[in-house]
């Protein structure tokens, strides 16, 4: 057989998407006519109401009164058409009542969009998107968000404020665990797939909802990794890492698009007229919508980029933003900008006509309304958390096991587990975690138990997850003496992840540590555990655990998933997809870094840390296995390619352990020379494979030339002639080298 039969194409992949551009795909043109005759009929009013974005959710903790105020309120806004859509409003029967007043009683009977943030699930929460992207399998990150949108939707929402496609290379900032981590072709194959698993082929589908790439753009990028921060990227980062995974996402047709909180190199990303006008809309012909971040068209007064509200409504219509979410600075204002010219209808049309589009594009002109029973049997049906369970051990990453500790045997007759998260329900969840419920979430030792029914538990909390000190060590160590193995919960809770939850210090809280230093002590088998949501600096885990499972915060199915692992049920397979460092001064990290004039060496004056070494703890793509794999037989067909052309690679894999396994092979490149410097490694492509003990596997892929690209000094993107070196292996750091001659070049 060939060795490049079936060829695993990740990079056609990219590729094929560019072939649906955003919005066409959903908005068939029959829509058109009936949108612009809408349009005629609509007074000026009317037309900004459909840009404006109000908060549409009851709040619970106000009396009944109180709440039948509110609801009036909505409702006569939303009967004056001074409302388009909504932020948090939740369940059919709610939405029902919304939406009937829009289409029954509003002057146009325009349906509203409804909008939330299902972010990595809707009732059945799947593992944190970080963890997502540990699977390196973005065919089943589709599947959680096709699941995702079939339970949003059946609850009313018909739009949700994701993917969240910032790349991250500071784990400092809260919001990486919304990320797919510090690689921008990673994040831009999960971006894609998530835009597919909501929108599907056709979003009127009575299970799909509106995508909406977020946050546009480069917001994952802060100084000092502090949430809403200042950006400063050069042009160059811009392009090629910051606006890669939204090109990608626009190709896979995503219908619509959220501005960040930040600004970019001096300009507000709301008021940025260059990242959307320029290039969302004009290079990448983006025919969806764009939403701004919450309140953020008003923040531009304090960015110091608006003089007041009005104008921050004018430069943010400008620059291409077409609903204000909750800053009702459009509200206020657009209707005396259009009287004193300062803003033309025309631009108001533009943006209206987006709105309806999307709409349609929905097909709530003709329907309208959820159906509550369907609601009832969907959100988390058995199908949704059996799917949950195995994202989330796929997800799961060993970053360490000493003398094969793991699996732990299931005759195990006596186990401890101890730590500040063992019964947790919340913590699991993770940040965003939508309408996602605590009591339905399994904890580790319901999980552990579930497991292993002949095994007596031994448990300990030993510490608060944060704190001062430790208050439980003693009985910590009692447990751990009198079982055979320690299993200790270690990492973050929900809260100290997400949005504005950053942390200036990534190492473990000072009482998790005395606790692990104590039980480290005792000489017993100790594995930990880490629900976390980013990567943490563990340099004394890694130094005396016997073995650390990563397991982030894996979701509503997280006991279980994580007994999978921890008794070899399940193999684990999952590859960092942003680097632990030692320390947080060692912060931004990341694998593909620059070489520098003086790369590290044992020197003096070399690029490194007096007192810490240069290089991570854990780098992206690393993670063992409960057995071995050996490469061999890397092949590169063929040895020249033109800048437009592609190349095939191939390489043997064996399972040479004692376990069947999963291996993620990984393909990167390194242009040595070129006219800007490029990065001691870049990922093009990687596979996820099964392989049985004592069995070996023919991995190809074809890799388009096009993936060597870089722009130059003078902003053009350019495939340069000369040799490309190519890695394959199972990390950044091993693998097998070979290369291919580029042979001419390609500057648009
Ligand atoms: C602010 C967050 O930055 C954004 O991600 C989210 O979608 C909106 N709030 C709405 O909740």
């Amino acid at each position: 057989m060939s060795p490049f039969k079936n060829l695993i194409a990740a990079t056609a992949i990219l590729l094929m998407l560019s072939a649906r551009t955003s919005g066409d795909s959903t908005s068939p043109p029959p829509h058109q006519a009936r949108i612009a005759e809408l349009l005629a009929r609509m007074s000026l009013q009317e037309k900004i109401g459909q840009l404006n974005m109000r908060g549409g959710g009851q709040p619970m903790d106000v009396n009944p009164g109180m709440r039948d105020q509110n609801l009036n309120e909505l409702l006569g806004e939303i009967r004056s058409g001074a409302v388009g859509s909504l932020l948090g409003a939740n369940g059919a029967d709610y939405i029902n009542k919304l939406q009937r007043c829009a289409v029954e009683e509003s002057p146009h009977k325009i349906p509203l969009l409804v909008g939330n943030d299902v972010i990595h699930g809707f009732r059945t929460i799947f593992p944190i998107p970080l963890g997502e992207a540990a699977t390196f399998q973005p065919e089943l990150i589709e599947r959680a968000a096709t699941v995702a949108a079939r339970e949003a939707r059946a609850a009313g929402t018909n739009w949700t404020f994701a993917p969240m496609i910032d790349v991250c290379r500071d784990a400092r900032w809260g919001r990486i665990a919304e990320t797919a981590g510090e690689d921008h072709y990673l994040g831009a194959l999960m971006a894609a797939a998530r835009v597919r698993g909501f929108q599907g082929d056709r979003v009127d589908a009575p299970d799909r909802v509106l995508a909406c790439g977020k946050h546009y753009v480069a917001y994952g990028a802060p100084e000092g990794g502090r949430d809403y921060n200042t950006v400063d990227v050069s042009m160059q980062t811009l392009h090629e890492v910051h606006l890669a995974t939204f090109h990608t996402a626009v190709r896979a047709g995503v219908a619509s698009m959220m501005t960040s909180f930040n600004e970019i190199n001096g300009v507000p990303a709301s008021g940025n007229e260059y990242v959307m006008r320029t290039v969302l809309r004009g290079d990448w012909a983006f025919g969806g919508f764009v939403v701004s971040d919450y309140n953020a068209i008003p923040e531009m007064i304090l960015h110091g980029y608006a003089a007041d509200r009005a104008d921050a409504a004018a430069k943010a219509l400008r620059a291409g933003v077409d609903i204000d979410m909750c800053g009702f600075a459009y509200r206020d204002e657009l209707a005396g900008l259009v009287a004193s010219g300062r803003v033309s209808e025309k631009l108001i049309d533009e943006s209206v006509n987006r709105v309806l589009r999307a709409k349609a594009s929905l097909g709530l002109f003709e329907s309208p309304y959820s159906d509550s029973s369907l609601e009832k049997r969907t959100l988390l049906a058995a199908e949704h958390r059996a799917l949950a369970r195995d994202i989330a051990r796929r997800s799961m990453v060993l970053l360490k096991n000493n003398k094969e500790l793991l699996p732990l045997p299931k005759s195990i007759k006596r186990l401890a587990l101890i730590g500040p998260l063992i019964d947790s329900r919340r913590d699991p969840l993770g940040t965003w975690a939508c309408y996602g419920e605590d009591q339905n979430v399994v904890t580790v030792r319901a999980g552990l138990a579930a497991a292993l029914p002949q095994t007596e538990i031994l448990t300990a909390r030993g510490c608060d997850v944060r704190g001062e000190s430790p208050f439980g060590v003693d009985e910590a160590v009692v447990a751990a003496n009198a079982a055979e193995a320690v299993v200790l919960v270690l990492g973050e809770s929900e809260d100290m992840s997400g949005e504005g939850h950053s942390r200036a210090s990534i190492e473990l809280p000072a009482p998790q540590l005395a606790l692990a230093k104590s039980l480290f002590d005792t000489g017993k088998p100790c594995v930990v555990v880490l629900l976390t949501g980013r990567p943490l600096a563990i340099p004394t885990l890694a130094e005396s655990a016997g073995a650390i499972l990563c397991a982030w915060h894996p979701g509503t199915e997280c006991g279980h998933a994580i007994a999978d692992v921890l008794l070899g049920d399940f193999n684990p397979a999952g590859r960092l997809p942003a680097t632990f460092p030692r320390a947080t001064g060692q912060i931004p990290i990341h694998y593909n870094h620059k070489n520098t004039g003086r790369p590290p060496t044992a020197d003096r004056y070399t690029s490194k840390y007096i007192d810490v070494a240069w290089t991570p703890q854990y780098s992206f793509g690393f993670g063992l296995s409960y057995t071995t794999f050996a490469y061999s037989d890397l092949r590169v067909e063929p040895a020249t390619v033109d800048a437009d052309g592609s190349i095939r690679i191939s390489v043997n894999v064996a399972n040479t352990g004692r376990r069947d396994g999963e291996e993620v092979v990984q393909v990167y490149f390194r242009d040595p020379i070129a006219s800007r410097t490029r990065p001691v490694r870049q990922l093009c492509a990687f596979e996820r494979v099964a392989i049985a003990v004592g069995q070996s596997k023919c991995v190809e892929f074809s890799i388009s030339a096009d993936l060597f690209a870089f722009y130059n000094w003078d902003m053009k993107r350019v495939v340069e002639p000369g040799e490309i070196e190519l890695y394959v292996g199972g990390n950044p750091a091993d693998g097998l080298k070979t290369s291919v001659q580029v042979i001419d070049a390609i500057a648009r």
